[in-house]
């Protein structure tokens, strides 16, 4: 069980398409955040299509009088019998708001854990202001997404190496590609940037859409290679958490 973040450089790699398709395709209960400061749930007019109305989100958890635990228990809607989602802000400007609830959100879904649920969080574009610093540190993984083109791999250069700087804070970095051989492959973008490539996913703009504006789902969709990627990518990820975790427990036992 664990936290997971997903955020990008630059460019909209599929963030937010990847944070949902993953959680639809995690093999234990999940919760969904969407942390991106950007606004504007790309979920509830993304994937739900605008069927559903905002009725709570974070900031609304920002706001309360109750315990960021007690708090999150009455914004969190289900999507599926698997699957829940806390909506992020209506707009940008909301996030300032935000800014003291990471401190007090991170340790309350680090708590989920207890209750058998894991954490998907989108973080958007690192840098933002707004941005969930705290989450992105405190995550027992933090994925930074990519493409695989030049521009992609050059914004994403530099802040893999913020990453790397030791006390920046990501406790156990890792790489999530998409398009993966267009035209780099993961061992050269690995290499490039410094940090171990924990999973990659197709272009494959027809299937994404299914996750990014509840588009209907092409033929054998659930048996595709989109799928079956995203599958694999969520096993990985948690291989990688607990590699982590392990070597957190080593370094502490030396
Ligand atoms: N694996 C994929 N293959 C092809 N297209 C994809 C894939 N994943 C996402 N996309 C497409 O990329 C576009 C951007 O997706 P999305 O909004 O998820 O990106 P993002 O990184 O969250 O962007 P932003 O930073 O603007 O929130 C969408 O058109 C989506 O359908
Ligand atoms: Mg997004």
């Amino acid at each position: 069980m664990a936290v997971i973040c997903l955020a990008s450089a630059s460019g909209s790699p599929g963030v937010t398409t990847t944070a949902v398709g993953l959680a639809f395709c995690w093999p234990r209960p999940v919760l969904l955040v969407e942390a991106d400061p950007t606004g504007g749930s790309g979920v509830l007019a993304g994937f739900l299509k605008g069927t559903a109305t905002y009725d709570g989100g974070l900031v609304e958890i920002a706001l309360s009088p109750l315990s960021a635990a007690d708090a999150l228990r009455e914004v969190v809607r289900p999507l599926s019998p698997h699957v829940s989602l806390v909506a992020g802000t209506r707009t940008h400007g909301q996030a300032a708001a935000l800014r003291d609830v990471w401190e007090s959100l991170a340790p309350a879904l680090v708590d989920l854990e207890a209750s058998g649920q894991d954490v998907i969080v989108d973080a958007g574009r690192l840098g933002l202001a707004g941005s969930p610093t705290p989450l992105l540190e405190s995550a027992d993984s933090t994925l930074l997404l990519t493409r695989t083109s030049l521009p992609s791999i050059s914004a994403a250069r530099s802040w893999a190496e913020t990453i790397r700087q030791p006390g920046t804070g990501w406790r156990h970095p890792g790489l999530l590609l998409i398009g993966e051989g267009q035209p780099y492959r993961d061992t050269e973008v690995s290499k490039v940037l410094g940090m171990p490539m924990v999973a990659d996913l197709p272009d494959d703009p027809v299937s994404a859409a299914v996750y990014y504006r509840g588009a209907p789902p092409p033929r054998r969709f659930e048996t595709g290679s989109y799928v079956r990627n995203l599958r694999a990518a969520a096993q990985a990820i948690q291989a990688h958490v607990a590699r982590g975790r392990f070597a957190l427990v080593d370094e502490v036992a030396r």
